[in-house]
């Protein structure tokens, strides 16, 4: 994990049908394009989402976001205190959350362009698309028409841990294909039975 300090994800209600309708049994993420949408059951013959420890919470500075890729090694996030809760939030406060850096419009990178006075992520250097990382990566302005994919974390202990991605991550078919897994990140035991948690 770098610093994001210096200039360097929605569960969509679709997902979150799709989510629902496949029920809640274990621990691991399956992408979106995994299940089916008539049927709503997953396809359990690929991956799920490799688990990645990206950073201590303790540790964490309120608005100092941190830079880290995952699920695969060229998909570029930040992991962010926002100092106020937050939809899908970790820790104490419920304000820890990551996400994409990449425009879910046309890929512009979001790097260094977090805003601490609002909790937004933007203007995107290409068509100036902001997002709301209160409220699961909503874009607030211009021509961006779908959510920041959103890292989902995990806490364990005070160990922040990132278990899945909610969202297509720009320029993939599956957030999951085209690519190593990021340097560290690991299916978790027994991924090939798990399927979606709420
Ligand atoms: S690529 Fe970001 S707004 Fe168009």
């Amino acid at each position: 994990m770098t610093d994001d300090s210096k200039p360097e994800f929605c569960l969509s209600r679709r997902m979150a049908m799709k989510g629902a309708a496949v029920g809640v049994i274990a621990t691991s993420f399956v992408p979106s394009d995994i299940v089916d949408a008539a049927t709503g059951e997953a396809d359990l013959s690929r991956e799920v989402y490799p688990e990645l420890r990206i950073g201590k919470a303790s540790a964490l500075v309120e608005g100092e976001p941190l830079a880290f890729a995952y699920p695969l090694k060229q998909q570029p996030n930040l992991l962010v205190k926002l100092g106020t809760a937050a939809r899908r939030g970790v820790g104490p406060d419920r304000d820890i959350v990551a996400y994409s850096t990449l425009c879910p419009h046309m890929g512009g990178s979001l790097r260094g362009r977090y805003r601490h006075d609002v909790n937004a992520l933007g203007p995107c250097p290409f068509h100036f698309s902001t997002f709301d990382l209160t409220k699961g990566g909503i874009p607030v302005h211009a021509q961006a028409t779908q959510n920041l994919p959103q890292i989902v974390l995990r806490l364990d202990g005070d160990d922040i841990v990132a278990v899945g991605v909610i969202g297509l991550i720009y320029g993939q078919r599956n957030n999951l294909e085209g690519g190593d897994f990021a340097e560290g990140a690991q299916k978790p035991i027994g991924s090939g039975r798990r399927l979606m948690r709420g």
